[in-house]
């Protein structure tokens, strides 16, 4: 199988009213004038996933959900399921961030559940692993970060498009990044795993960074060995810096 492009992903979180997608528009013109080196995506909050999607439809700039349902459809308020994110011009979803795991106590075996239902959507899941500052301490954020990728991807994701995002809980929104060191060391581990459970397609699934991702620490960070793009918060808000990121490659 062929080395897949980087992918620079920018999640809104709950951030950005209709007023966020002239960033969004911004960043499109920008990868017009100039087409990217990764595939680029933004993911919003569902409720501008769709003119987000119509807004930059033909442009270097996939669209997102931050999260999907595990099951189709049904009797569950609030939520929304993969085919809907795709119903609405998403063509992928991030599933199992911290921030769902912690704010929903969203398990592993909820998350593989989500990036199976995603998978058969058509959807391209990233599924996201991370551990905290106190794991990292105890000296188990590897042996903890493999099990959390062991149980979250489903089987079903054999043959199909996803990648995994490592973002350590302590680095997110903190503006600590980790260092390059722990991220060469946990990719590493996370490659291991994904060799270990798909073959030789575990060998070409894009391990991405996220936490505090920086216009000033892109380079370095994406340089790193099995570093396969990153998945961005707070920088991907502003067009200027998700743009000098996503050229950071
Ligand atoms: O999903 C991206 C993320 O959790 C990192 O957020 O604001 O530290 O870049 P931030």
């Amino acid at each position: 199988s062929t080395t897949p492009r980087p992918l620079i992903a920018g999640n809104w979180k709950m951030n950005g009213l209709s007023v966020a997608l002239d960033e969004a528009r911004a960043v499109a013109a920008a990868l017009e004038a100039k087409p990217p080196a990764a595939r680029v995506a933004i993911f919003p909050p569902a409720t501008l996933l769709h003119r987000l999607s119509q807004a930059v439809e033909g442009a270097h700039l996939l669209t997102g959900g931050q999260d999907c349902h595990g099951k189709s459809s049904g009797a569950h308020t609030g939520d929304v399921s993969a085919e809907m994110v795709a119903d609405a011009g998403g063509s992928l979803v991030i599933c199992g961030h911290s921030e769902r795991r912690t704010d929903h106590g969203e398990t592993s075996a909820q998350v593989a559940g989500k990036a199976e239902a995603a998978a058969a959507a058509g959807l391209e899941p990233i599924v996201c692993v991370g551990e905290t500052l106190e794991t990292r301490e105890a000296g188990q954020a590897v042996s903890f970060v493999v099990s959390q990728v062991r149980d979250s991807l489903p089987t079903s994701l054999a043959g199909k498009a996803f990648s995994v995002a490592y973002e350590p809980l302590w680095a997110i929104g903190t503006g600590r990044t980790a260092s390059v060191d722990n991220i060469v060391e946990m990719h590493a581990a996370i490659r291991a795993e994904l060799v270990s459970r798909f073959c030789e397609q575990g060998r070409t699934v894009l391990i991405l960074y996220g936490g505090s991702v920086k216009p000033e620490n892109a380079r370095e960070i994406l340089a790193a060995p099995e570093v396969g793009g990153a998945l961005v918060g707070g920088a991907s808000l502003k067009a200027k810096d998700f743009l000098a990121i996503i050229q950071a490659l």
